[in-house]
């Protein structure tokens, strides 16, 4: 028999693991609701031309896409990232703006598996839809600090940049090609390949030939406008007055087109550099109108949940929580009695496990112990010849024999 495994960049979330992811998300939730931020719940697939907006000189749309023909004949994707949904769900339902939009789940990119880099991972994220204020960069980008912080991480640091407006941008891609064409001689042959198709991509060159070239390339801040220039102050003052430290970094552009202006990452120190990325985001002004949308602006980033976990483990920060039931029934005489009992303590709001299979009392014991009860309630032929239970505290102190029909009270005196 073929025995099956995940496959490659897949993994099964199991205990506790599994209750830490939740409770992540319930977190990012807390963090965000109380914010003014509404979930959204988009698809996992949407029709191909919607993350092809994304960016079509970017691995992420060229290279990494899940996507296939439909038995409909649509050719669709597997999201790779959410921005792009929740823009598009902007313009089928035109909600009132500034829309404030969460967002939890997985999304898949067809990348080579490492540490902190998966096929199908999991990222929270918020989006505002509908207002230019760089006030607005300012809120999200504290709310996404704010809740790492609230993680217990502090090896983080906030990156920080502008892409200007389009035109800045475009001014400062045809500088930078020409730049890099002056030297292509001294480029690694990457990056004369990433050249010719997009120049902005060469600067994420991590490769240590290519570094004294791009060190000394055009930086972004010369080609800004008056306008993208107050604009990014606006926000280094925003960040400065709510004491968030931050470092711009003229060279980050982001895996992702859309960006304009406000470009941010929020950098783990225990990573490696290739990943390290614990989530990022910016403004994407144009995304709406590039989905058929009336000129929208649009702010927000995504956390990474696989990583920005695997941060928290190197931090010894938010650990797993061993989860318990609060009673564990032990029922030597059958399991009839044991299968009542509990359903009854359920239904009254308990929560409550037993053992099966009608084992011994030293086994159920031991399964009680692991369940983390603070109170077993046991049953032997005695109990069930009298219509009385054990009541035993499992963490120290006297156990007592009440009728049966006094549980409910009873566990209402003893659980804390
Ligand atoms: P992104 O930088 O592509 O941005 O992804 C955000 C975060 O998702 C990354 O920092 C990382 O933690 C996580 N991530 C991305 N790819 C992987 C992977 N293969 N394995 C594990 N984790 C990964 C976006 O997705 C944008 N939609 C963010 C945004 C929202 N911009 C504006 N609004």
């Amino acid at each position: 028999m073929a025995e099956f495994k995940t496959s490659p960049g897949m993994r099964d979330i199991l205990d506790p693991e599994s209750g830490r992811w939740r409770r992540f998300v319930a977190r990012f939730e807390q963090v965000v609701e109380s914010a003014g931020y509404r979930q959204v719940i988009p698809p996992l697939l949407e029709d191909i031309g919607v993350f092809q907006r994304v960016g079509e000189a970017t691995d992420v749309v060229t290279k990494e896409m899940y996507d296939f023909v439909d038995k409909g004949e649509r050719h669709v994707a597997l999201r790779p990232e959410q921005t792009a949904s929740v823009c598009r769900a902007f313009v089928q339902h035109r909600p009132t703006v500034p829309w404030k939009a969460w967002y939890a789940g997985p999304n898949f990119r067809y990348e080579k598996p490492q540490r902190g880099r998966f096929r199908q991972f999991d990222q929270v994220g918020i989006e505002v839809l509908g207002a230019t204020d760089p006030f607005l960069d300012v809120e999200v980008i504290a709310l996404g600090w704010s809740f790492l912080e609230s993680l217990g991480l502090r090896e983080v640091s906030l990156q920080l940049n502008s892409l200007g407006e389009p035109a800045d941008r475009e001014r400062f891609v045809a500088a930078l090609a020409e730049y890099f064409e002056r030297h292509s001689s001294s480029l690694t042959s990457e990056s004369r390949a990433t050249l010719a198709k997009n120049p902005l991509r060469v600067l994420d060159s991590k490769r240590p030939e290519d570094a004294a070239i791009i060190a000394d390339a055009p930086r972004i801040a010369s080609f800004h406008s008056v306008e993208a220039a107050a604009h990014f102050s606006t926000v280094r003052d925003g960040l400065e007055r709510l004491g968030i430290p931050f470092a711009v970094n003229d060279r980050l552009v982001r895996g992702l087109d859309y960006y304009r202006h406000t470009t941010f990452e929020y950098v783990g120190g225990t990573l490696d550099s290739a990943q390290n990325a614990l989530g990022g985001g910016g403004r994407y002004d144009g995304l709406v109108a590039d989905l058929g949308g009336p000129a929208t602006a649009g702010v927000g980033f995504a956390i990474g949940l696989d990583r920005t976990l695997l941060a928290c483990d190197d931090e010894a920060v938010f650990a797993p929580v061993a989860a318990s039931v609060q009673v564990f029934v032990i029922d030597t005489t059958g399991g009839a009695e044991a299968l009542a009992l509990t359903h009854e303590i359920r239904r009254a709001g308990y929560s409550a496990d037993r053992a099966f299979e009608a084992r011994s009392m030293k086994s159920q014991m031991k399964a009680a112990d692991r369940s983390g009860a603070e109170i077993a309630l046991i049953v032997g032929p005695d109990e069930l010849g009298s219509g009385t239970v054990v009541v035993r505290p499992m963490r120290g102190g006297d156990q007592v024999t009440v009728p049966r029909s006094d549980i409910l009270p009873t566990l209402q005196k003893v659980l804390s």
